[in-house]
């Protein structure tokens, strides 16, 4: 095939016929499609805009738009259009309009707002429901998502936290006696240095989540064979998968088949347990499941508890290995507060003869030094940087908000994605002194900011969604949890998860890091520290 093209030429007026053929019109199009778009999409820019709408950050690439520069390093992103255009503005985000609402108005605007406005659900379904199931968290009404968390939180009592730290210690001791990263420790020599990765605090927190929440046969079950199934579910829950859900890609498959082997192992647990049920008095989350019922009076059916079990452990996971990389990475960067842990747990926990006792509960609470490491890394290293819902309707900005204009408030427009990132409001230098450094000594006084952050966050008006009162605290520069009705409902056991652990790694071994602490990594959906080492050496005890 080919086609006929005229044209006069302007300079000599003669009347020129050329003949194309089909691949070179091809060839063209290729070419000139794409510049036309962007240089059409240059212009609309350019075009003015309803002025109620906040500001769109530039972007060249239709459709990609501001994808590259949010996915690289979203808080600097942020940061970045937070000084062009104040606390309020839309990006593109491969072909969605989000909208970024900044500070601590703008995290009270996001997780304040009321569900029949923003809706979670929206958003997050198609990450979540291949990798978490049918008929839970986002794949069903908010109200059963509420009466869902209630059933976890209410089988989450002081009693099972109790039980859980010496288990969780026994985990943490049996892993130094038995992996090979720490085969130095093994060797019982107290002078010699060895290394582990932070791969050691992923594994830490499976092995004491599945020991804990999960129940025994989880824990007994955490072979290579869950291990591949667990990996290949992960591996479905990156920001590509929610950004494209449905690709024909290996990864998609992958997570599929361990989605339903792993709702198949848990259902298969659930059978056995209803079938011997006088054998075993099993006091675990699951346990808890079989008995609860939604207010409608039906029981919870076993694929949804199979589901709410996979969540747990995926939203678990990473967030509580994250914050204990972190963690770790800092303890073993600053020798001072690592002797001030140290000491902490001899006073608290030693022993005439110069041993300590196992970690116990109550104590465990009132540790200062420890409590403080915690906070501040959940400060400066939340896991979850963009907390996100749809809005269901156009919804005005408050004004304080907007920036203060003639152009009066924004409003953000039904359909668009709005966000908020509490992280940035946990290092505003505007609140926090030396903001972009860790330093848990800033949680010691009591009538400094981080004290009241942390007030305004647990402390104040109390507002019950479906699943116990909780604090409101949504205009508090400090929510590593999140607030509102989609508060994290795992905040104690990962403080507990987390405090043990290192108070069990503290107790035993000291750190050194050679090299600093490294940048996060914001390829995942929870930022996690780059790889690195830590070096450690083994304390004289037990
Ligand atoms: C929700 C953080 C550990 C289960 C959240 C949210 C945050 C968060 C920020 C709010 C998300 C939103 O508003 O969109 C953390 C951090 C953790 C942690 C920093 C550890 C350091 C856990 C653990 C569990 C868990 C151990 C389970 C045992 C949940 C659940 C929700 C949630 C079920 C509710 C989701 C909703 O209502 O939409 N978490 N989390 N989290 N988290 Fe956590």
């Amino acid at each position: 095939m080919s086609a006929n093209v005229s044209f006069t030429e302007p300079w000599t007026g003669t009347l020129t016929h050329l003949e194309w053929s089909t691949p070179r019109l091809l060839l063209l199009a290729f070419i000139n499609i794409p510049i036309l778009s962007i240089v059409v999409n240059a212009l609309w820019q350019l075009l003015p805009r309803p002025k109620s709408q906040p500001p769109l950050v530039w972007h060249w690439i239709p459709y990609l738009g501001s994808a590259p520069a949010y996915g690289r390093d979203p808080i600097g992103f942020f940061s970045q259009n937070r000084e062009k255009y104040g606390n309020c503005f839309t990006f593109i985000l491969l072909g969605r309009r989000v909208t970024v609402t900044l500070g601590a108005q703008g995290n009270d605007y996001v997780l304040g707002g009321k569900h029949t406005q923003l809706a979670a659900e929206e958003v997050y379904s198609p990450l979540t429901t291949p990798v978490f199931g049918k008929g839970v968290v986002y794949d069903c009404p908010n109200e059963k998502l509420m009466e869902q968390k209630k059933f976890v939180k209410v089988s989450l009592t002081i009693d099972k936290f109790r039980s859980y730290v010496g288990m969780i210690e026994d985990e943490v001791k049996e892993y130094l006696n038995g992996d090979p990263e720490f085969r130095i420790w093994q060797t019982n020599d107290i002078n010699e240095w060895g290394s582990f990765t932070l791969d050691v605090f992923a594994e830490l927190t499976i092995l004491t989540a599945s020991r804990t929440l999960q129940g025994r046969e989880v824990r007994e079950s955490l072979n290579k064979n869950f291990a591949q199934i667990y990996t290949d579910l992960d591996r479905g829950f990156t920001p590509l998968h929610w950004l494209m859900p449905g690709l024909p890609l290996p990864s998609y498959r992958k997570r599929d088949a361990a989605h339903k082997k792993m709702s198949s192992f848990y259902q298969s647990i659930l059978k056995n347990r209803r079938e011997n049920l006088a054998e075993h008095e099993d006091d675990d989350v699951m346990a808890s499941l079989m008995k609860q019922k939604y207010r409608d009076g039906t029981s919870i059916p076993d694929p949804e508890i199979a589901h709410i079990l996979i969540a747990l452990l995926m939203a678990g996971q990473h967030s509580s290995s994250g914050t204990l990389a972190w963690a770790m990475l800092h303890i073993a960067g600053r020798p001072d507060i690592q002797e001030a842990l140290y000491k902490e747990q001899m006073e608290s926990f030693g022993t005439p003869d110069g041993g300590m006792r196992d970690i116990d509960y109550e104590k465990l609470r009132e540790l200062k030094v420890l409590d403080a490491v915690v906070r501040e890394t959940l400060r400066i290293h939340p896991p979850i940087h963009s907390i996100m819902r749809m809005a269901r309707d156009d919804i005005p900005v408050p004004a304080t908000l907007s920036a203060p204009s003639e152009d009066g408030v924004y409003v953000v427009p039904k359909g668009d994605i709005v966000l908020a990132s509490p992280l940035i409001s946990q290092v505003d230098p505007a609140v926090w002194e030396d903001s972009d450094t860790w330093e848990p000594l800033r949680w010691y006084d009591e009538k400094g900011v981080a004290a009241q952050a942390n007030k305004q966050y647990n402390e104040g008006e109390k507002v019950d969604f479906g699943f116990g009162l909780v604090s409101k605290g949504t205009d508090s520069p400090y929510l590593p949890f999140g607030a509102g009705r989609h508060r994290c409902i795992g905040e104690q056991f990962a403080y507990l998860q987390i405090c043990t652990v290192i108070s069990a790694m503290v107790r035993r071994c000291e750190f050194r890091l050679e090299g600093g602490v490294p940048k996060p990594d914001y390829a995942s959906l929870l930022v996690h520290p780059l790889p690195a080492r830590i070096m450690y050496r083994r304390r004289k005890f037990d």
